[in-house]
């Protein structure tokens, strides 16, 4: 759904039980997810609810540990199923350890990146099988989706343009083509477009703030407390 500040968000899933939300944040690298992810967190947590942030891949000591398989640079010959799979245990581990607990204690969990990037940059970026790649998803989260999926939408250029400052973080993962990323970011959008009630498209190249204040409602009106 691409979000409309006139419009209500039809996110209405206000739980009976204590359990927290999954919010998850997506996007092409440089839509600004951390930053994003920081104010709606930090204005959470000042509205006394209990959080935590997690990213992926990473987030337990496997997944990090699998992290620094993914990302160095060295690793110039692992091949696409490989890495599929790698994403698919770090996020299986995750689930398992840290988020259905914290769930069941009342958190709410913020997550950077979850299966939507697999999707988008897997199924779409590198173009490898959709069905197989949403079975492997299944398999990994085990029936523990998002309650609300935050998609910070910009184009490939905007998005490049705000990683040339941060040169300095490059790994394995940053070497991508324009064309991947462009696919990557046609993909996340058609992936919107099938789950509209879940995944919210923001236009991640207004202004920051205005942006943050966005999100926060959205969050805030649709999920509750
Ligand atoms: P990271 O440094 O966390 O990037 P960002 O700060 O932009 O999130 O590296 C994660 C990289 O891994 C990023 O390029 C996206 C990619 N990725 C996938 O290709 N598939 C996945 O399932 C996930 C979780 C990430």
């Amino acid at each position: 759904m691409m979000y409309n500040e006139n419009e209500p968000t039809d996110i209405q899933r206000v739980s009976a039980s204590p359990r927290g939300r999954l919010i998850t944040f997506e996007g092409i690298d440089g839509s600004g997810k951390t930053t994003q992810i920081e104010k709606l967190s930090a204005r959470l947590v000042q509205s006394g609810i209990p959080v935590r942030v997690l990213r992926e891949p990473g987030g337990t000591a496997i997944g990090e540990a699998i992290r620094r398989i993914l990302l160095d640079k060295a690793h110039t010959g692992m091949c696409m199923e490989t890495e599929l799979l790698l994403f698919a245990a770090a996020r299986a581990q995750l689930v398992r350890e840290v988020i259905l607990p914290d769930l069941e204690n009342g958190k709410w969990v913020i997550c950077d990146r979850f299966l939507d990037s697999t999707a988008a940059y897997q199924g779409y970026g590198r173009q490898l099988d959709p069905d197989m790649i949403r079975s492997l998803n299944q398999l990994a989260v085990g029936g523990c989706w998002p309650d609300v999926t935050i998609l910070l939408d910009l184009p490939v250029q905007a998005a490049l343009a705000r990683l040339l400052g941060r040169q300095d973080k490059q790994d394995r993962l940053d070497h991508e083509s324009v064309a991947f990323m462009e696919r990557t970011r046609q993909g996340y959008r058609q992936l919107a477009q099938a789950d509209p009630d879940r995944i919210i498209v923001m236009d991640a190249a207004q202004q920051e703030t205005e942006l943050a204040e966005q999100i926060y409602h959205i969050i805030r009106e649709g999920l509750g407390t």
